[in-house]
């Protein structure tokens, strides 16, 4: 066995080498090793594979025929799993059918023997500078990725931090992601935050909104269709997923999709190859696809309506998004981007809510989540004069009822007398309390720890008496 030269042209350098010839192993070993490398010895492609689970290799040599996985399989599970490892082939049985099989799966090199192991050295040391211009510009895009402007996207609360670490972390794959969230939690945003943290982002983003397209033209939308596929189709078309090569696809509310277009979509996205309707000609894409849904996708499975296989091809990655009530952290961080973009559009001046309107807006509940919100504040705005604070009165009576019926229990300190400070409280208490309790004015005093008369005198005081007696 020859010593390992830590100075030799291979140093750092993780090579596997399989062969079921054990003379061609041990021999080959010996030279790499001299050149610094280290060297794993397997000796059939199965035996490798489960080396590989456990070890990164920049390099790996494989004989082409052995009994068992052979090396074009190991090839194969090699590019499927980690990308910067070179996969160089070696054969005693030259045949270019699969000298361009190996090439076409991705192989480095593909050398006949017998060959002077002084060559497989250079191949091995050109393979790896290879591996290591790999791993930089990998390294080099999950940065920029992570660099990537996604400044159009507000939040800092914990569950949206969680969100977006997982946007960044996914964008750089090509994973298929499913996005689920309630209506205007941000499906669409957070879309297009995937499609521009990608390596993608110079391609389209194209958009189906799949609730919008009866079923007749979704078929043509998605897939295309030639000239005269069916009538009114006087020229051929490309379809969604052709205008979205090399780029990103979003299929918007895609539990709107029927049965029978999904089966088609499911084959579209299993070969990575679309047909426009009326030709036969297969056409490949190249697309990154993001669904969305409203609800569980799993629960339309569970009805019959939609395809399980189909749930499991597109959920490769599934992304919940929170709902604003469950990050009520961001409320005043969106109010003020919402105010900014309504600020540049209507020219009034700064705009601005006021502290009543403010506590308001933070008590609200917002079923229509960040849309919602972000409508109550250009609605506000639009009634509001030139270069004044927005004020309660001009939020809907929807938001202000709803907000009352929770008081804010959060005091702050508003540099008011004390006398109003409680008068405040207490007229926003009792608000609560005659909305919520269901007995009697009596059993309501009683429950409060006053009178009968002083209860009714307090809601005489904020002009809360309905009229109503027990
Ligand atoms: N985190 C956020 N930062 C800034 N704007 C946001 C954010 N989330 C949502 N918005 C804005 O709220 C509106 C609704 O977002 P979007 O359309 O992405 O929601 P959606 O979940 O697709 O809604 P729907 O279910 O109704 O289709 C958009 O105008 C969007 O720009
Ligand atoms: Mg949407």
């Amino acid at each position: 066995m020859s010593t390992t030269d830590v100075h030799g042209t291979l140093k750092d350098c993780a090579v596997l080498l399989v062969d079921d010839e054990q003379t061609i192993l041990l021999s080959l070993r010996d030279s790499l090793k001299d050149e610094g490398a280290t060297v794993v010895t397997a000796s059939s492609g199965d035996q490798a594979l489960n080396v590989l689970k456990s070890r990164r290799f920049q390099v790996v040599i494989s004989d082409v025929r052995m009994p068992g996985l052979s090396g074009l399989d190991l090839l194969t599970a090699v590019k499927e799993t980690v990308s910067d490892t070179e996969v160089i082939l070696m054969t005693a049985y030259a045949n270019v059918e699969h000298a361009v099989a190996a090439m076409r799966l991705g192989s480095y090199d593909y050398v006949t023997k017998p060959f002077p192991n002084e060559k497989m050295v250079r191949v091995v040391e050109n393979a790896w500078t290879t591996s290591k211009l790999r791993s930089e510009i990998r390294d080099l895009r999950q940065r920029t990725a992570q660099d990537a402007d996604l400044g159009f996207v507000v939040g800092k609360s914990e569950p949206w931090r969680k969100v977006m670490d997982k946007v960044r972390t996914v964008a750089t794959t090509d994973s298929t992601v499913l996005v689920i969230g309630q209506s205007g939690t941000g499906k669409e945003l957070v879309s297009r935050a995937l499609h521009l943290a990608s390596n993608r982002r110079d391609g389209p983003f194209v958009r189906v909104h799949c609730a919008s397209l009866p079923q007749t033209l979704m078929e043509a939308e998605l897939f295309g269709h030639a000239k005269g596929a069916f009538t009114g189709a006087a020229q051929e078309v490309k379809g969604r997923f052709e205008l979205a090569h090399r780029g990103t696809l979003l299929l918007d509310e895609v539990d709107e999709i029927p049965l029978e277009v999904q089966v088609k979509l499911l084959r579209v996205i299993q070969e990575r190859v679309v047909e426009r309707l009326g030709s036969g000609t297969p056409i490949p894409i190249d697309v990154r696809l993001i669904a969305t849904s409203k609800g569980s996708l799993e629960e339309l499975v569970a009805a019959g309506r939609f395809r399980q296989d189909l749930l499991y091809r597109l959920s490769v990655v599934q992304m919940r998004l929170p709902s604003l009530a469950e990050r009520k952290d961001d409320i005043p961080l969106l109010i003020e981007h919402f105010l900014a973009k309504v600020t540049l559009r209507m020219k009034k001046g700064t705009l601005g809510f006021s502290r009543q309107a403010l506590e308001v807006l933070l008590n609200y509940d917002y079923p229509g989540n960040v849309r919602e919100l972000e409508h109550v504040v250009e609605s506000a705005c639009a009634l509001a004069e030139p270069g004044t604070a927005v004020g309660p009165e001009l939020l809907s009576e929807a938001v202000r009822e709803r907000a009352h019926a929770r008081p804010n229990m959060r005091v702050g300190f508003a540099a008011q007398p004390l006398s109003a400070a409680v008068d405040e409280f207490e007229r926003s208490y009792l608000t609560h309390a005659l909305r919520e309790f269901k007995g009697s004015r009596s059993d309501l005093a009683r429950v409060l720890g006053i009178s009968r008369k002083s209860l009714w005198e307090k809601l005489k005081k904020y002009e809360l008496d309905s009229g109503k007696e027990d």
